[in-house]
C-alpha cells in the first residue's frame, strides 16, 4: 500500500532521528513553549515577595524595572497595594494558577508527541522488518529485532520526551536563576555558581557508575527471564526428563548473583543520596551565612536574602537531577545505533513495477539449469551444478538424504534467496558445466575475468521460458504455492489460518481445501468446527493436523505450480496416499514438485529425483531407479521391509 519508495539510508543518528521524528516534530516544539512560561512562572514568585517584604512591609523605594514600576504606578502605587494586601496575594495565586495550566499543557503535548513518535517509529520498522529479505531474518535473532523494537524505541522516547525536555527546562533554568540572583547580590550569586558544577559533576560521575551497574543488573535479569521462560515453554521435556531439582539449582544460583547486584546498586544510589545531602547542607549553609552577613552590612535586603534562599531551593534538585539526564542520554545513541542497523538493511526490491505485470500468469515448464548455491557469507557449497526440468502439468519428486540442499533447492524457485545476476554468471556456468564435472565446487569468475566474487552461486531458473529474476517476486510467490517443511500456524482461528494468503475466502474454497486435503473430518470432530481457535505457533493441534492445515492453505490459493517440501511427514502413510489420490482427481493440471523421504509418496511422479550432498546422482521413474539399484532401491527396500514387519 504505497510503501514502494525507494530505500534510504540513514548515514548518522542524526538524520534517523529526525525521520522519526515527522509529526510528533510540533507537539515537542508546543511542549517546549509551555515549559518556558513554566519556568518562568516559578521564578517570578520570589521577586513578589522581595518587592512585598521591602517596599509595601518595608520603606525601601521599588526596586524594580521600569515597566513593574509603571504597572504599580497605574494601580495606584505602593500605598495602594500596602492597603490592598490581597491583591499581591491574588496576583501569586494567579501566576501560580499559569504555572499550573502550562505545567498541564507542558506535560501534555510532551506526552502526545512521546507517543506519535513511538507510533510512527514502531510503524516504520515494521513496515521495513516485513519487507526485509529472507536472508537478513536467518542471520537475526527474532528476540534482538523484538528488544530493539521495544526497549530501544522506548529509550530514543525517553531521551527526547524526558531528557533533550528536562536539559532544556533545567540549563533555563538554572541561567535564569542566576540571573536574578545576579540582580540582587553579585557576591552571593557567585558564591551560589560555584557550587553547581561540583553538583553536575559529581552526579555524572555517580550516575555513570549507576549506569553501569544497572546494565550488569539488566543483562543478568535477562539471563533470569530466559531460564524462566525456556522452563515454562519447555517444561515437557523438563519433566520428562526428570531435570527439575538441576533446573531449580540454575535458576537459584542466577537468582543469588542477580539479588547481589541489586544490592549493590542500591548502595551505590544510597552514597549518591547522601553525599548529594551533604553538599546542599554545605551550600546552603555557606548562602545563609554570607546572606546575613551582607545584611548586615546592608549591600543586601532582607526581601532580597528571602528571594534569593528561594531561587537557591528552586534549582537545588533540577542540578542534581541533571547528572542522571547526561548520563542517560548516552545510553540513546547506542539505541539509535541499533535501530539504524535495521532501518538500513535493504528491502527485497523487485526493480520491475509490480501493477504492470499483476496479471501476468507464471506458466509452462519450470527449468533448473546448472544451478549452484552457497548461503550468503558461507563459503561451503550446497548445490552443485543442478539442471532439471519439471514439465508443465506433471509431477516431479525429490528424495534425497537430510541436509542433501531440497530445501534450499525450493527456496531459490521461491527467490527466499537469490542466484545472482544472469547476465555475467550464465556463460562462465555454462563453460565450467560443459568442461569438467567438478566445476561446482571451485569458485566461479565473472565473465570479464576480474576479482573472484562468493563461492559458486551460478545458473539460472526460468519459468515457461521466463527467467525468474525477471518475475517480481510478488508476482511469483502468488503463482507458486509452496507447503512448508515446518509448518507455521498463527494463533487465529483455523479458517483465518486456511484462508491466509487469500483475501475474501469463500466457505466452498475452504471446505474444498479442506476435504483434498483430509482435513475435513477433523474439522467436524472440533466442536467449533472452523472458529476453533489454534494456540501459539499451532501447538493445540497435532503434528498431521498443523500439515495438513498447511497443505488446505496453499489449496486455496489454486496456484498453477505447487510445492510439497516434506509436507506428509507428519502424516499417516494411508492418510498420505488417500490425499495424494485427492489431489490426482481433483487438480491434475497443477506443476508439482514434491520433496519426500517416504518412496510411497513419491512413486507416482512422472520423474524422481535422487539427491545426495547437493547432487543430482539418480533420476527416473520409479521403475527406473528400482532397476539402477541406487540409493532409491535401497531406500525403497528398507521402507517396504519396514512396513511388512
Ligand atoms: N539459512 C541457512 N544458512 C546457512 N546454511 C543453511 C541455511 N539453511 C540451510 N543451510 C544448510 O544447507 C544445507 C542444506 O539444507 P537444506 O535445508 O536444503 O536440506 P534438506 O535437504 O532440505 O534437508 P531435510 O531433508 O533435513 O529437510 C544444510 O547443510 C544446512 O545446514
Ligand atoms: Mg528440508
Amino acid at each position: 500500500m504505497g510503501h514502494n519508495i525507494k530505500h534510504r539510508q540513514f548515514h548518522t543518528k542524526r538524520s534517523l532521528v529526525i525521520y522519526f521524528l515527522k509529526g510528533s516534530l510540533r507537539y515537542f516544539i508546543l511542549s517546549i513553549v509551555f515549559a518556558s512560561i513554566v519556568s518562568l512562572a516559578d521564578l517570578m514568585n520570589p521577586k513578589i515577595i522581595e518587592y512585598t517584604v521591602d517596599s509595601v512591609i518595608g520603606d525601601q523605594p521599588l526596586a524594580a524595572p521600569g515597566f513593574v514600576q509603571r504597572l504599580a504606578n497605574a494601580a495606584g502605587g505602593i500605598g495602594f497595594f500596602r492597603e490592598h494586601l490581597y491583591l499581591i496575594a491574588l496576583l501569586v495565586l494567579g501566576i501560580a494558577l499559569l504555572g499550573a495550566v502550562c505545567r498541564y499543557l507542558f506535560m501534555l503535548f510532551d506526552s502526545l508527541g512521546a507517543e506519535t513518535f513511538v507510533q510512527k517509529t514502531r510503524d516504520s520498522l515494521f513496515a521495513h522488518i516485513v519487507r526485509l529479505p529472507y536472508a537478513w531474518h536467518s542471520e537475526n535473532h527474532t528476540g534482538d529485532i523484538i528488544q530493539r523494537c521495544t526497549s530501544d524505541v522506548e529509550t530514543i522516547k525517553l531521551f527526547i520526551s524526558e531528557q533533550l525536555m528536562s536539559l532544556f527546562r533545567v540549563v533555563l533554568l538554572i541561567v535564569l536563576s542566576l540571573w536574578f540572583m545576579m540582580r540582587i547580590h553579585v557576591g552571593l550569586a557567585l558564591a551560589e555558581a560555584l557550587f553547581i558544577p561540583v553538583m553536575v559533576l559529581s552526579s555524572v560521575f555517580f550516575h555513570n557508575k549507576v549506569g553501569a551497574a544497572f546494565e550488569k543488573v539488566d543483562r543478568e535479569e535477562g539471563k533470569l527471564s530466559s531460564i524462566a521462560q525456556e522452563n515454562l515453554t519447555g517444561v515437557r521435556v523438563v519433566r520428562a526428563f526428570g531435570r527439575e531439582t538441576f533446573e531449580q539449582e540454575r535458576f537459584m544460583r542466577q537468582n543469588a548473583g542477580y539479588t547481589n547486584l541489586w544490592y549493590h546498586l542500591q548502595l551505590i544510589l544510597a552514597a549518591f543520596w547522601t553525599s548529594g545531602n551533604i553538599y546542599a547542607t554545605v551550600r546552603n549553609l555557606v548562602v545563609t551565612v554570607l546572606g546575613v552577613v551582607f545584611c548586615v552590612q546592608g549591600s543586601l535586603t532582607a526581601g532580597g536574602f528571602i528571594a534569593f534562599l528561594s531561587y537557591n531551593a528552586l534549582i537545588s534538585l533540577p542540578v542534581r537531577g541533571l547528572g542522571r539526564v547526561i548520563t542517560e542520554m548516552s545510553k540513546a545513541e547506542i539505541s539509535i545505533d541499533r535501530l539504524r542497523y535495521i532501518m538500513n538493511a535493504e528491502e527485497e526490491q523487485d526493480g520491475v513495477p509490480v501493477d504492470s505485470l499483476g496479471s501476468l500468469r507464471v506458466q509452462g515448464d519450470i527449468v533448473f539449469s546448472h544451478v549452484s548455491f552457497t548461503y550468503p557469507g558461507r563459503d561451503h557449497e550446497i548445490l552443485h551444478d543442478i539442471s532439471f526440468t519439471v514439465p508443465a502439468g506433471k509431477t516431479v519428486g525429490i528424495l534425497g538424504s537430510t541436509g542433501s540442499g531440497k530445501t534450499t533447492l525450493l527456496s531459490l524457485l521461491n527467490r527466499l534467496y537469490e542466484l545472482p545476476d544472469g547476465k555475467e554468471y550464465t556463460e562462465s556456468a555454462a563453460d565450467s558445466a560443459s568442461t569438467s564435472q567438478t566445476a561446482g565446487s571451485t569458485a566461479r569468475q565473472p565473465a570479464d575475468g576480474s576479482e573472484a566474487v562468493q563461492p559458486a552461486c551460478a545458473g539460472t531458473i526460468t519459468i515457461g521460458g521466463i527467467d525468474i529474476r525477471k518475475i517480481p517476486r510478488s508476482v511469483l510467490r502468488r503463482q507458486i504455492g509452496m507447503v512448508l517443511q515446518e509448518p507455521y500456524l498463527f494463533s487465529r482461528s483455523l479458517a483465518e489460518n486456511i484462508g491466509i494468503a487469500c483475501e475474501d475466502v469463500t466457505q466452498a474454497e475452504l471446505d474444498r481445501a479442506a476435504e483434498i486435503a483430509c482435513l475435513d473430518e477433523t474439522i467436524e470432530h472440533m466442536t467449533r468446527g472452523y472458529d476453533t481457535f489454534v494456540g501459539e505457533r499451532g501447538v493445540t493441534l497435532s503434528g498431521g493436523q498443523r500439515q495438513r492445515a498447511a497443505i488446505a492453505q496453499m489449496l486455496v490459493r489454486r496456484t498453477p505450480v505447487m510445492i510439497f517440501d516434506d509436507a506428509l511427514s507428519a502424516v499417516d502413510a494411508e492418510t498420505d496416499a488417500r490425499i495424494r489420490q485427492k489431489m490426482q482427481e481433483q487438480i491434475d493440471d497443477a506443476t508439482v514438485l514434491l520433496v519426500s523421504h517416504r518412496i510411497t509418496t513419491l512413486m507416482h511422479a512422472d520423474e524422481i529425483i535422487v539427491m545426495e550432498s547437493g547432487k543430482i546422482t539418480e533420476r527416473g521413474t520409479h521403475e527406473e531407479l528400482l532397476a539402477a539399484g541406487g540409493l532409491y532401491a535401497r531406500v525403497y527396500e528398507l521402507q517396504t521391509r519396514e512396513a511388512d514387519s
